[in-house]
């Protein structure tokens, strides 16, 4: 039997090999073959004695779809490993609007500015098609909607998910080619991959399924918000704005208060020198007297932004690695 068809037979939770055996048409031998398979796949398949099934919360196919409020994630790829969910997605030339590929884990996930993204088993690795329309904030309105279907998250800028401690729970990534936006999406759920980042399970108890679903029908009403609407929410629910901030850029470090968002999402920084506007970069929040001095030491290398790893709380003073 075709893996894929076998996955799309397994229900959420156990059900008993009798049953299986009868829904699949498989003998006992050859279904716990099967599955065994499935699992070597990167798929969450729990085998145990008394039946198997898959793990509470699995967005496979035939989970997620039912849970689905809009358009989004109607068509979609359910994968156990695969590259980076971004690739999959730009691979799938006649993709619909809306289209999303998801995998269970990731060997070459990235994160923003060319950065890894660690994508080991348990979280949620996804990237959804959109029409590329020039739109700057499209990383805020995802940003908004992943600290609304999280709960508990929130907004570093530009567009991190962090947890109440400030420890990196997700991102989000936009790639575009011509007239398709890529929008990728990683959220530790149950694994926080490295020192300094967070898992969301630490905080609540998660139905994986359930929490994308609830993302893809926010994520559609953030995506018709006017643009001033984004803009202030967002200024609301973020930990940036009045803070003391480094600014790591491709060329520089900036330090001073983040002030305000413009109109494009920059950044708008008042410094001793001045106001600034910075459109791309990692923010680390500066908390304490020594932290500011040290970001003032770094002023001018650009270095202290320059990490392998996007998933801890950022770059600079408060960093303890990564
Ligand atoms: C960030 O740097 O904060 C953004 C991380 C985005 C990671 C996601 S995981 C799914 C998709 N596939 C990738 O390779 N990257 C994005």
């Amino acid at each position: 039997m075709d893996p894929e068809v076998l996955l799309s037979l397994l229900p959420e939770g156990l059900e008993s090999w009798e049953v299986l055996a009868k829904r699949t048409g498989l003998g006992l031998t050859e279904l716990r073959k099967a599955l065994l398979v499935l699992q070597g796949q990167g798929f969450p398949v729990v085998i145990k004695e008394e039946g198997a099934g898959l793990v509470l919360g699995t967005p496979a196919p035939q989970i997620l779809i039912p849970l689905l409020r809009g358009k989004y994630g109607r068509a979609y790829r359910y994968f156990g490993m695969v590259t980076s969910t971004q690739d999959l997605l730009r691979a799938w030339k006649d993709a619909p609007i809306g289209a999303m590929v998801l995998a269970e884990s990731q060997s070459q996930g990235r994160g923003r500015r060319g950065r890894v993204w660690e994508s080991p088993q348990g979280n949620l690795y996804f990237s959804v098609l959109l029409e590329n329309t020039g739109d700057q904030l499209l990383s805020f309105r995802a940003g908004l909607a992943l600290a609304e279907a999280t709960q508990v998250g929130l907004l570093k800028w530009p567009n991190d998910l962090l947890a109440p401690d400030g420890r990196k729970l997700g991102g989000v990534l936009v790639e575009t080619e011509n007239e398709r936006a890529f929008l990728g999406v990683g959220l530790n759920v149950r694994v926080a991959p490295i020192p300094n980042s967070a898992a969301l399970e630490e905080f609540r108890q998660v139905h994986r399924a359930q929490l994308l679903a609830d993302f893809l029908w926010s994520l559609e009403k953030w995506l018709e918000k006017e643009n001033e609407t984004v803009l202030a929410v967002w200024s609301k629910r973020n930990i940036t704005l009045g803070r003391k901030v480094a600014v790591w850029t491709e060329k520089e470090t900036i330090v001073g208060v983040a002030i305000s968002l413009g109109s494009k999402g920059e950044l708008l920084i008042r410094t001793k020198k001045g106001m600034r506007a910075v459109l791309a970069g990692d923010v680390s929040l500066l908390r304490m007297a020594h932290d500011v001095k040290d970001a003032e030491v770094c002023e001018g290398e650009a270095e202290r932004g320059s990490s392998r790893h996007s998933q801890s709380k950022g770059p600079g003073p408060l960093r303890k690695q990564g």
